[in-house]
């Protein structure tokens, strides 16, 4: 069974759902650390409720990227975690990360890249008045949001929606894709966009 750390900013939907998808038998893996740069966030709490180990620190707190990551690597390295899960970490992911999990790290991101990447994906669709935009999960790299794409899910957009109502859209969307993908991922079934 894969070991994997998330790593997340925020509310930390998304790695309810990974933890739902496991408990449900949906998704074979072992979540055995949430990494979180924001101490308060909502994730650390239900990290705690599914007796889930968290490494949470104030990136502040350290001179530099090379510095957190450095002590993230060794977090992760005492648990061999294989794989890494970023759902909603608001950082790009350093040279001292990559350079020991590239190809094991994957993200998802609230448009169909490489529309709209970056902060705000949503209001950004929105404010483009596009037709459709929708969920994508990707392979990170050190570029923002660029890394190879591995499934895509599209989400139309309607006239009245609000970014509030077109999130929660598409958010329910994420909350099934990711799961079912890192599930073919680490099965290591062919993954290409088309199945899920
Ligand atoms: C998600 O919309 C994800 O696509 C983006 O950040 C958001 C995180 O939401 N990268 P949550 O914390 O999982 O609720």
């Amino acid at each position: 069974m894969k070991k994997i750390a998330i790593f997340a900013s925020g509310s930390g939907s998304n790695f309810q759902a990974i933890i739902d998808a496991i408990n449900e038998k949906k998704l074979e893996a072992n979540v055995s650390l949430l990494v979180c740069d924001k101490p308060g966030a909502r994730v650390v709490e239900r990290a705690e409720q599914s007796g889930t180990e968290t490494f949470a620190f104030y990136p502040k707190e350290y001179e530099t990227k090379t510095a957190f990551e450095t002590e993230i690597l060794k977090q992760l390295r005492d648990r061999n975690i294989e794989f890494i899960v970023l759902a909603g970490y608001m950082r790009l992911i350093g040279s001292t990360l990559l350079s020991e999990y590239e190809g094991r790290i994957v993200n998802i991101h609230p448009s169909l890249l490489p529309a709209f990447p970056g902060k705000d994906a949503v209001g950004q669709a929105l404010d483009a008045k596009a037709e459709v935009t929708g969920v994508t999960v990707h392979f990170v790299d050190s570029g923002m949001d660029t890394g190879p794409i591995i499934a895509q899910k599209t989400v139309a957009i309607k006239k009245e929606d609000t970014r509030e109502t077109l999130q929660e859209r598409i958010q329910q969307v994420e909350h099934q894709l990711f799961p079912s993908v890192l599930q073919q991922l680490f099965n290591q079934e062919k993954v290409g966009g088309v199945s899920f």
